[in-house]
């Protein structure tokens, strides 16, 4: 918010609560977060015709619901950056930042997205799918397959989160239930994936129909993996910017990450993430994240900064991306007339 241009912007902060209550925060509000504690609350309204947040509180008296012109979704993880939300706006007909109800719940599915990357050519990290109840009504067959497909290490996810919530790494059969059971507590898919010893490489994308690629950047994980700890709790985990790889080799991750962004049919932005194999120098497509962490010091904003893009440059351009698209939307017919048609 500080980062955004007041020439050019009036920003409205918005907070939604862990109970999924929206509150409306006062414009010169900063930090943000303090919208959730003091914002009024808002009902989201899906009615075209009217104003996206209605005052919960119809009697109040200073209830003029704002005009929005665009949002800037700046969410994690389930009803934020899985199409929800976006499905909610699209139906509000409100322009937004980022990528729409496909590519935000085919990016948050890591099933669905690795199917999509192999179908496009890109390599994958193999892996198998595993549903819950198949899990619980069988556990010695969804081993045996386990065993029989893959050699230890291996990572057991849920199909459907992000920020490594529910993820381990499986050094032996006895670790193995206790990652499903953990898994199996926050999706109802889990996958199972081959470990493989590698560099951790990211690269930002930004663009519409026509994305361009960042410098990519590396992770060094201060715990045997990126796990949540080492993320967001323990100090320690490192990013260079821009990363130490060979011309050849950023050549190919800028040209798969615009790949993987155009295959999820992606709006705005998206950071994708990759497993360079350290023996076999082999490179994997791990994941793609619609709404990646978005702090002036994250990787995506980074990367950017390295390529000669800055922060509040970024966010314009996310800006006009997300009305452009809108206005690309609205060149759409979405009523069939038969006599018409002529
Ligand atoms: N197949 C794999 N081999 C090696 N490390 C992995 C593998 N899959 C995940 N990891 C490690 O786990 C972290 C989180 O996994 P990821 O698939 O990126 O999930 P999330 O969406 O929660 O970030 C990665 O950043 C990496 O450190
Ligand atoms: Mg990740």
């Amino acid at each position: 918010m500080k980062a955004l241009d007041r020439g050019k912007y009036i920003v409205l902060p918005i907070g939604i609560t862990r109970e999924g209550q929206w509150r409306l925060g006062d414009r010169a509000l900063d930090p943000p977060a303090k919208a959730l504690e003091t914002g009024r609350l808002m009902t989201p309204s899906a009615d075209p015709s009217g104003p996206l947040l209605v005052p919960a509180d119809l009697r109040s008296t200073r209830s003029t619901p704002p005009g929005i012109d665009v949002i800037f979704p700046v969410l994690h993880g389930t009803f934020g950056e899985d199409g929800t939300v976006q499905g909610l706006l699209e139906m509000a007909n409100v322009p937004y930042v980022g990528a729409g109800v496909l590519a935000s719940a085919t990016g948050m599915d890591k099933d669905v997205m690795k199917r999509l990357f192999r179908d496009a050519g890109l390599s994958v990290v193999p892996w198998i799918l595993v549903l819950r109840s198949e899990w619980k009504r069988e556990p010695a067959a969804v081993t045996q397959r386990v065993l029989r497909e893959f050699d230890f290490p291996v990572f057991v996810k849920p199909a459907n989160l992000g920020s490594s919530v529910g993820i381990s790494k499986v050094h032996n059969r006895a670790e193995l239930a206790p990652a499903l059971n953990l898994a199996a507590r926050y999706d109802r898919k889990i996958i199972v994936e081959r470990g493989i010893d590698a560099r951790e490489i990211e690269c930002s994308v930004l663009g519409n129909d026509n994305p361009g690629a960042s410098l990519p950047g590396e992770v060094l994980p201060i715990n045997e993996f990126y796990d949540y700890e080492a993320k967001y709790i323990k100090e320690g985990s490192e990013i260079i910017v821009p990363a130490k790889l060979p011309q050849f080799r950023v050549q190919q991750i800028r040209d798969f990450a615009v790949r993987a962004f155009t295959t999820l049919d992606c709006a705005g932005m998206a950071r994708i993430d990759f497993l360079l194999d350290r023996k076999w120098g082999r490179l994997y497509v791990n994941e793609l994240n619609t709404i990646p962490g978005f702090t002036p010091i994250s990787m995506y904003a980074k990367m950017w900064e390295a390529s000669g893009v800055p922060y509040s440059k970024l966010l314009d351009r996310l800006i006009m991306l997300a009305l452009e698209r809108h206005k690309e939307k609205l060149r759409t017919q979405l009523r069939f007339a038969p006599s018409a048609a002529k």
